[in-house]
């Protein structure tokens, strides 16, 4: 297949902040293809629920879903997060709960990033009090070298460098959510050159 200029791949608006591409359309899918059949293969026979955090994840989750051959259903809760930075924003709240109950059943937390981990470590923590059959971890991107709190991740998309990335359902303010491949935002974006004295 040609390969898609990334000037095809969204609107220039959000295109002119993206320093390159990282993963491509085709290569997320092929991956999240890989990662359905694995889910598949384990879950085999048992009651899965598969559990997402809004808003970023629905895109993942959306394909996952559709990428696993068995039986299984999907509930989502949403968080936020507050602090003085985006890397010290330790005291999580959470803001929608549920709709289903977990214990008993076989739930898979899907994440879209994993980076310090406090998120994740929060929300297992409120599961797990929960009496789940097993709670195992599903992420498309790791950035292994930021984990602050070590979490064990059973299905595991792509280890990435520190970069901030967005699209596929990553954000930054909310904007970039809905590029289809995941790219490397300019570090101006978010960190402006700081003002020359004058
Ligand atoms: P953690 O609690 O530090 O592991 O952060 C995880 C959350 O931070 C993710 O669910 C994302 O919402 C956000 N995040 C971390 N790194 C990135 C990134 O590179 N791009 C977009 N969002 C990110
Ligand atoms: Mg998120």
């Amino acid at each position: 297949m040609a390969k898609t200029p990334i000037d095809a791949l969204g609107p220039p608006e959000l295109l002119r902040d993206i320093a390159h591409v990282l993963l491509t359309p085709e290569q997320i899918q092929q991956r999240v293809v890989e990662l359905g059949a694995e889910i598949s293969e384990a879950y085999q026979g048992k009651d899965l629920l598969i559990i997402g955090v809004l808003r970023g994840v629905i895109f993942f989750v959306a394909d996952l879903a559709r990428a696993i051959t068995i039986p299984a259903s999907v509930d989502f809760m949403s968080i936020s997060r507050y602090g003085p930075s985006e890397r010290t924003r330790g005291v999580v709240r959470l803001i929608k709960d549920l709709e289903e109950p977990i214990e008993g059943r076989h739930v898979l937390f899907v994440e879209d990033i994993i980076d310090t981990g406090f998120t994740l470590s929060y929300i297992l923590n409120i599961l797990r009090t929960r009496h789940p059959a097993s709670l195992k971890v599903c992420a498309l991107l790791d950035k292994q070298s930021f984990r602050l709190i070590d979490l064990p991740i059973a299905f595991r998309g792509f280890q990435i460098e520190d970069h901030f990335v967005v699209g596929y359902g990553l954000d930054y303010k909310q904007r970039y959510r809905n590029l289809p491949f995941i790219g490397v935002l300019k570090p101006e974006v978010y960190a402006p050159p700081p003002a020359t004295p004058n």
